[in-house]
Formats: structure tokens, C-alpha cells, sequence
């Protein structure tokens, strides 16, 4: 019922839009219709050392695969983020840090970070990093991570942040594949009021033998914590900041070089490094971040999500500084101290966008309208999400609490591996559907196919792809060619697969459905089943698991479990307590387990294959719904399994 409502566009925002509905009607064509000279054009926007020649040169043909973009221009992330802003901007606010204490804030103008970013990357030269070394980031939401990632931009290192909820195991594994002989870190973090003991976490890492030798462990100092010191590894961050020169010529690299990687789960094996490059990658998070926020000269943007995900990367630092705005860190969590935390940042900063995640949404929902009080939020005018659907519910409370029924909201859909946004409104020219992404962006191409791979059209439902390559696309899985062609590009040949499932309704909207494979999105995380399953086979006593995912009023998706135990082993409460701390030690507290079902026998196919599609049926509490069972190798492990099916 509520899928049905409309929200045209809000006619006082209009009057400020930099974008109308016929304005993104033609340059959309246009986009389409001659990317090269679109996509040349709006190059333009960065500064370039070496002006480009060439504008896209992609093909998805399987065997001929290749994605470039601008690849004969010459520039430097951080010089587009910082040094061009100097003439005019010098003094302007880049950074607004909000700590976890809500007395504490500090502003940290495009001069200034400058000066911070120059000499850390000096610092980084010092300690040996080269362009092109992989330095990892282990860090708290502070504004010396920001400086961190720029100072690796600055000299050409390639960072790879790791979300500081990440445990010291699936850290290890990301020093280990990136091959990373540098770390930067902080004694301890801080969320919520609860301390994060990272440099702890940082040395067991480095304590498994895979794990390369690692030269340089930066700290910095964020809470004086004691913390276990390696002579001759381990150095601090404001000691080395001393005596650094703030003269550091930032490195003039090929747009198609590397930017970062950044570690994601897929539907099988480890993480994967997805690797983003420099040109193709700046050009569309600054657009992006532009137009989908009509971000305009003076506005506070705030976007609440952390620098270890993508959204951090490219909508908290490189498309907002692209564009020369101030643009929020945020250290805390929506509901610390109080539930009206969202809104007292948004007062005390007078933010005009905030971008934030459905789960968080929910969350603030649950705690009724008035979380909110005592708090106005009239500064804002766009709301945004990102991360899995929002339910029309939550978008509907969204829109009348927190933007006082005066904010469009950007239903942004897009992934790690998409760089930036690629299908949502344009607050001046879409009209709204709350539960729906809308309309494709600039250059995007999306398309529906059934699983046979046959473009459907109209008003259909299926997988979603996308036909033809944009500038922010991910370039490669890092040391892995091979499984970035198999995973994308091999399921419908020609397209990019995105994993996701959907419905494009009459208008042409598109509704996303959520993941079709086995990658499960919990509180916006994304994370592999293959991943949680093998952490929990690493303890003795499981001798097989299957992971699910069901549905989660507030995470959106919940993890279900069912594990089958080696004979002879009791399932008992203590031992249920272990698989879940198992999961946490080898992944993090993201991955804890919501429900574990134990299970005398999984339901599988004669040739051994797990039938998951059946166990996510029991764990939606839809077993009577569950299809097709005649394939099973033994039919009478489901009834079993659904009378003693676990509460949730
Ligand atoms: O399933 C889609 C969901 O999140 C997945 C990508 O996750 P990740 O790479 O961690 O990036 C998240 C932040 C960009 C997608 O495959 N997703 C993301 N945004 C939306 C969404 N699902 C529905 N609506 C969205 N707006």
C-alpha cells in the first residue's frame, strides 16, 4: 500500500536544484548516447597534470575484458582534494570532527590538513613507503585517518583501510593478501563510550606466521592507553609529525594507477581486494557527490558511515574534498549518549545533507518519534541512505521525523565494487517512491535478466546487470585477475553482474531485492556465508555448518546458523556461547551469530549439495513455502529441522 505513494518533487527544494527533470532527462541521453564526449567533458572537473587524450576505452567482452578510463592523463588524488582548494578555500572548513563525546568537535580547514597530509606523507617516505607499496589502515573515525589515506594518495601508496571491527584474525588476512608491509593505527578507539583496543589487535595480527614481515606500525595517539611497544617496529604518529617538512610535492600518477583497495565479502572464499584507480575513480565520486546531494558551495554534509567501507572512502573523503566541502567525521554511534544524538550533531553543526544506512534508521525507529526531541533539525534539506532496502516504513519515518517532513531522500544503490552511486533520485528532478532506488545516474546502463541471461524489459523482476562500464568502476580484484573476470563478468557474459536481485515497476523505477547470491547484508555489513561458515568449522566440535540469512526488524538481515556437531559432542548452551565468540575472534562482532539452530542432518542433493534455499525458507519462519523438496537426498532431515526450528 504504502509502495504505491508518490512524493513529487519537493517544490521549495527545486527552486535551489542544480538539476530539473528535463535537465537530467537530456544529459542522461547524452550520457548514453556519446559517452566519450560526456565523460570527457565532466573530466574536466578534476585538475590534471597531463590533460587526457583519451576518454574511455572499456570492453566486457569476456575475453577481451578491459576497463579504462582517461589513461593517458596525469594527476594526484590528494591535489584534488587539498591543493587546488588552497586559492580560494584555504580557510574554509574541510573537516568537521564530532567525537564520541559530544563535547568534543573540532574544525579542520583545507590549509591545515593540507600541512597534516604533506607532512605525514613525508613521514611515509621517511619510514620507506614507495608508490605503489600497499599500506593498511586500522583506525578509529578520527581525523588522522583522513590525513593517513591523503598522505598515501599524496606519494602513490595504495591504502587499504580495514573497519576497526574487524578482529585481529581477518586483519591478519588483509596485511597477508595485500602483501602490506605497513600499518597505521591508533592506541585504542573509541565508540559508544567503549574503548576499541586496536593497537592490541594490530600485534596479534602480526603474531600468524602467514603474515609478512611488516617494517612500520604508525600509532597515534588517540586515547594515551598503555599499549605493548616493538622497538624498531612501532613508532608514534605525533613524534614523527615533530620535525616533518610540509613540502611534499604530491605524485603525479596515471589515472589508471591504483587508488586503494578495500576488502569485501563475496559469495564465496576470502574477502577480496577490490582495487579502484585514480582518474575514472575521482571524476565519478565528486559527480556523484554533486549531484546527488546537490552539494552547492556552503552546505555541511554529513555522512555517518566509517572509512572502513566504501561509502567512507568515496562520500566522507574523496568526492566530497573533490568538490571542496566540508564534510563530517563522526567518531560516535547514532545512539550514544542518547537516542537524539543524530539530531544534536545535526543542530550543533547545522548540516544540510545527511547520508546515512536503513539499519541506523530503524534503530532510531524503534525508540518511537520521540528520540528526536529537544532537537530541531532545520538545517537539513536531503536526507540519503545506502547499504540494503529501505523499507517503505522507514523511509516514511525517516522523511517525516528526521526531516520534518521537508527533505527529499536519496535512495542511493550501489557497492565496494561500483565505486560510487549508480542508481537514485536526483532530489531536484526525481519524484519519490519510498523503497525505491528510482532512476540510474549518468551513464549507467542497468538492465534486468532472467536467469538465463535474456534481457527482460518493461515492467519485469529478475537480476540486476549492468551493460556498459563508468568511470568509477572497480578495476581488478587485487592479485587475482582471474576471479574479478569469473565473478562479474562470467554469469551473463557481456554484462556486469551485480549480485543483486530486482523489479523495475511501470515508471521504470527500480526497486532493489537484495542480494541474490550467498552474500548476506546485516546492519548494511556485507558478508560472506562461505566466511562465517568456515569460522565456525575451525572449532572442533562442528562438523558441518550452513549460514543464512532471515529476516531482522532492525539489521534488515539477521545470521542464521545451523550446525551439525561431531558425534559424540553435547549441544549445550556453553557450547552455542563458543561458536559465536569463534565468529567473532575469526571475523568480529559483525559477524556474531543471531540464532543457532542445531542440526542432526542438513538437507542436501544427492550429489552432496547444500540446499540453502530450504534452510532460508525455515529460518524465515516460511516453511510453508519451502518448493520443490524431491531433489533431496533424505526429505526427512527438514521436517526435523523445522520442529526444532531455533526461536529468534
Ligand atoms: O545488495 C546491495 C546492497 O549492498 C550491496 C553492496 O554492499 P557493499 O559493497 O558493502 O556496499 C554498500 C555501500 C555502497 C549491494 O549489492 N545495497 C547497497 N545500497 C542499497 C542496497 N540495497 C538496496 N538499496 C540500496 N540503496
Amino acid at each position: 500500500m504504502t509502495q504505491q505513494q508518490v512524493y513529487p518533487v519537493n517544490e521549495t527544494f527545486k527552486k535551489r536544484a542544480l538539476i530539473d527533470r528535463a535537465q537530467y532527462d537530456a544529459m542522461y541521453a547524452e550520457s548514453i548516447r556519446d559517452p566519450d564526449a560526456f565523460w570527457g567533458k565532466h573530466g574536466k572537473r578534476l585538475d590534471w597534470m597531463k590533460p587526457y587524450t583519451k576518454v574511455k576505452n572499456t570492453t566486457y567482452d569476456y575475453d577481451n575484458l578491459s576497463i579504462k578510463w582517461y589513461e593517458d592523463g596525469e594527476l594526484n588524488a590528494a591535489a584534488n582534494c587539498l591543493d587546488r582548494h588552497l586559492e580560494k578555500r584555504g580557510d574554509k572548513t574541510a573537516l568537521i570532527f564530532e567525537g564520541d563525546e559530544p563535547s568534543v568537535s573540532r574544525h579542520v580547514s583545507y590549509r591545515e590538513l593540507h600541512e597534516e597530509v604533506s607532512k605525514f606523507a613525508n613521514v611515509l617516505k621517511s619510514l620507506g613507503v614507495n608508490k605503489g607499496d600497499v599500506v593498511t589502515i586500522y583506525m578509529p573515525m578520527i581525523v588522522e585517518t583522513a590525513v593517513a589515506m591523503l598522505a598515501c594518495a599524496r606519494i602513490g601508496a595504495i591504502h587499504s583501510v580495514v573497519f576497526g571491527g574487524f578482529s585481529p584474525e581477518a586483519l591478519g588476512a588483509r596485511i597477508e593478501n595485500g602483501k602490506s608491509r605497513f600499518v597505521i593505527t591508533a592506541d585504542e578507539g573509541v565508540r559508544g563510550g567503549r574503548k576499541i583496543p586496536l593497537k592490541a589487535n594490530v600485534d596479534k595480527s602480526l603474531e600468524g606466521s602467514n603474515v609478512p614481515a611488516v617494517d612500520s606500525v604508525v600509532v597515534v595517539t588517540r586515547t594515551h592507553a598503555d599499549i605493548d611497544w616493538k622497538d624498531g617496529r612501532d613508532v608514534r604518529y605525533e613524534e614523527l609529525m615533530k620535525d616533518a617538512s610540509s613540502d611534499c610535492p604530491p605524485e603525479p600518477m596515471n589515472a589508471e594507477d591504483p587508488l586503494f583497495m578495500l576488502y569485501t565479502s563475496g559469495s564465496t572464499g576470502t574477502p577480496k581486494g577490490v582495487l579502484h584507480t585514480t582518474g575514472g575513480y575521482l571524476v565519478y565520486t565528486s559527480m556523484t557527490h554533486e549531484y546527488v546531494f546537490d552539494y552547492q558551495e556552503n552546505d555541511v554534509y554529513w555522512c555517518t558511515a566509517d572509512f572502513g567501507w566504501i561509502t567512507g572512502h568515496s562520500y566522507i573523503l574523496y568526492g566530497p574534498l573533490v568538490n571542496g566541502a566540508t564534510t563530517v567525521i563522526f567518531e560516535g554511534v547514532p545512539n550514544y549518549p542518547d537516542a537524539s544524538r543524530f539530531g544534536q550533531v545535526v543542530d550543533k553543526h547545522r548540516i544540510n545533507v545527511l547520508y546515512t544506512a536503513p539499519t541506523a534508521v530503524r534503530a532510531l525507529m524503534a525508540q518511537g518519534d520521540d528520540c528526536m526531541a529537544g532537537t530541531t533539525r532545520d538545517s537539513l534539506h536531503i536526507l540519503g541512505t545506502v547499504g540494503e532496502p529501505i523499507n517503505p516504513e522507514a523511509w516514511e519515518w525517516y522523511h517525516r521525523v528526521i526531516g520534518n517532513s521537508n527533505c527529499p531522500i536519496v535512495d542511493t544503490w550501489w557497492q565496494t565494487e561500483t565505486g560510487g552511486i549508480l542508481i537514485t533520485p536526483l532530489p531536484g528532478a526525481t519524484d519519490l517512491k519510498p523503497g525505491s532506488a528510482t532512476l540510474p545516474f549518468f551513464g549507467i546502463q542497468p538492465a534486468v535478466v532472467d536467469s538465463d541471461g535474456n534481457v527482460l524489459e518493461g515492467k519485469t523482476e529478475g537480476n540486476l546487470v549492468i551493460l556498459d562500464s563508468w568511470p568509477g568502476q572497480m578495476r581488478t580484484i587485487f592479485g587475482d585477475h582471474e576471479r574479478f573476470k569469473q565473478t562479474y563478468f562470467s554469469t551473463y557474459k557481456g554484462t556486469y553482474f551485480t549480485g543483486d536481485g530486482v523489479r523495475r515497476d511501470e515508471d521504470g523505477y527500480y526497486w532493489i531485492t537484495g542480494r541474490v547470491d550467498d552474500v548476506l547484508n546485516v546492519s548494511g555489513h556485507r558478508l560472506g556465508t562461505a566466511e562465517v561458515e568456515s569460522a565456525l568449522v575451525s572449532h572442533d566440535k562442528v562438523a558441518e555448518a550452513a549460514v543464512v540469512g532471515y529476516p531482522h526488524e532492525i539489521k534488515g538481515q539477521g545470521i542464521y546458523v545451523y550446525v551439525t556437531l561431531v558425534g559424540g559432542a553435547e549441544p549445550t548452551e556453553e557450547l552455542r556461547q563458543e561458536l559465536v565468540q569463534t565468529v567473532r575472534q575469526e571475523i568480529g562482532p559483525l559477524a556474531s551469530p543471531d540464532v543457532i539452530q542445531w542440526a542432526p542432518g542438513l538437507p542436501k542433493t544427492r550429489s552432496g549439495k547444500i540446499m540453502r534455499r530450504i534452510l532460508r525458507k525455515i529460518a524465515a519462519n516460511e516453511h510453508d513455502q519451502l518448493g520443490d523438496t524431491s531433489t533431496l537426498a533424505d526429505p526427512g532431515v527438514v521436517d526435523e529441522l523445522i520442529e526444532h526450528r531455533a526461536f529468534q
